[in-house]
């Protein structure tokens, strides 16, 4: 599932293009009130004291700006920023040369930090702590291990699931920021914020139809009006109204929710075949043919947000608003095959 519209994850020829979509300063970044203050405050405490910015941890869904506000906190403090992820570290010695490489003051950003093998985690904790690290020397009997310190630098890792960060991992991080869906009126920002450096005409209605439907998620509302551009350019006179969104959303089948074909043939699995749940993820991923970790942190959380799932001990229930968006009425009754009814 690859090439879905709606999907948050973002897909290799949109790597160019987010990049100039990208604010570049905290002023520029849109919506995380909260998380923006914190972080300024932040960042001005450290510009005092003239060191480094204390670790910070970034988590939440896919496409909500999280390596963006990694470049901002780089470009804030006027320093460079590396980039990595927790799978391309392999080994310890991988982490040990990144580290010596680093320049006083650098931002070194650890992308999908949860997915840190073991042994590289527990060398970054003396790293993260005391700027210094641990290299062995020589092979065999007569090796030995020699302690290098390190310039000051900023670890800013980011990740899609801060449950599965160990405890010391995440006891290293000085700020941890969860990352919000963003309202309307921030999408909608968004999108007039996009659609100016694109240089493309869109009435207001047309850019609230965009915001409405990008499941609180900027990498999302972008697409879609990079979408909907492409439709107004070929089927009206390329200004994106109400009507031309509308239509061009409507083709795509993204529904007033921002819901595609794969959100809502989960939904209706969960209640045409598991009477509306409770089904395990497992069950869930083998019946939709999605692997559990995609429904997990790409899918679910959105459809948790709008309140139409929920997750109980036993599994994920469906929920009565999700039977209402899907034109089902749940029947009354405890169990049983015919939970659900078509008006
Ligand atoms: N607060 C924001 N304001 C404006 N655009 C944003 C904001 N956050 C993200 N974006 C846009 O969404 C895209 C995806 O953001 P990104 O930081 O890559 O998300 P994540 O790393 O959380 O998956 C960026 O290219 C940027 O254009
Ligand atoms: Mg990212």
């Amino acid at each position: 599932m690859k090439d879905r519209l709606v999907s948050p994850q973002i897909s290799e020829e949109e790597q160019f293009i987010e990049t100039s979509l990208r604010p570049r300063h905290l002023e520029e970044y849109i919506g995380q009130e909260k998380i923006k203050g914190n972080l300024s405050i932040l960042l001005e405490a450290a510009r005092r004291r003239n060191e480094p910015v204390d670790h910070v941890l970034l988590y939440g869904p896919p496409g909500l700006g999280k390596t963006t506000l990694c470049n901002i906190i780089a470009a804030e403090m006027g320093v460079s920023l590396k980039t990595t992820s927790g799978p391309a570290i392999e080994h310890a010695g991988d982490l040990a040369s990144i580290l010596t490489a680093l320049q006083p003051g650098e931002v070194l950003f650890i992308d999908e930090i949860h997915r840190l093998a073991r042994a590289v985690e527990e060398r970054l904790y003396s790293a993260m702590e005391d700027f210094a690290i641990d290299v062995m020397i020589g092979k065999g009997p007569g090796a030995r291990s020699l302690r290098l310190n390190l310039p000051p630098f900023t670890v800013v890792g980011a990740t899609t699931r801060v449950g599965s960060l160990t405890a010391p991992l995440r006891d290293r991080f000085g700020a941890i920021y969860r990352m919000e869906y963003y309202d309307h009126e921030s999408l909608n920002k968004i999108v007039r914020r996009s659609a100016a450096i694109l240089k493309v005409p869109a009435e207001e209605e047309g850019i609230k139809e965009i915001g409405s439907r990008a499941r609180g998620t900027p990498r999302i509302v972008n697409r879609l009006l990079k979408r909907v551009r492409d439709y107004a350019q070929v089927r009206a006179d390329g200004v994106i109204t109400m009507d031309v969104a509308k239509e061009a959303l409507d083709a795509l089948e993204v529904d007033e929710l921002g819901l595609d074909q794969t959100d809502r043939h989960m939904l209706e699995t969960i209640i045409k075949k598991f009477n509306g749940g409770p089904v395990g993820l497992d069950t869930l991923a083998a019946s939709t043919s999605e692997d559990s970790e995609t429904i997990e942190d790409v899918y679910e959380p959105y459809l948790l947000q709008l309140g139409f799932i929920a997750r109980t001990p036993r599994g994920r229930v469906a929920m009565k608003a999700a039977y209402e968006h899907l034109k089902l009425i749940p029947t009354d009754g405890e169990g049983g095959p015919n939970l659900w009814t078509t008006p």
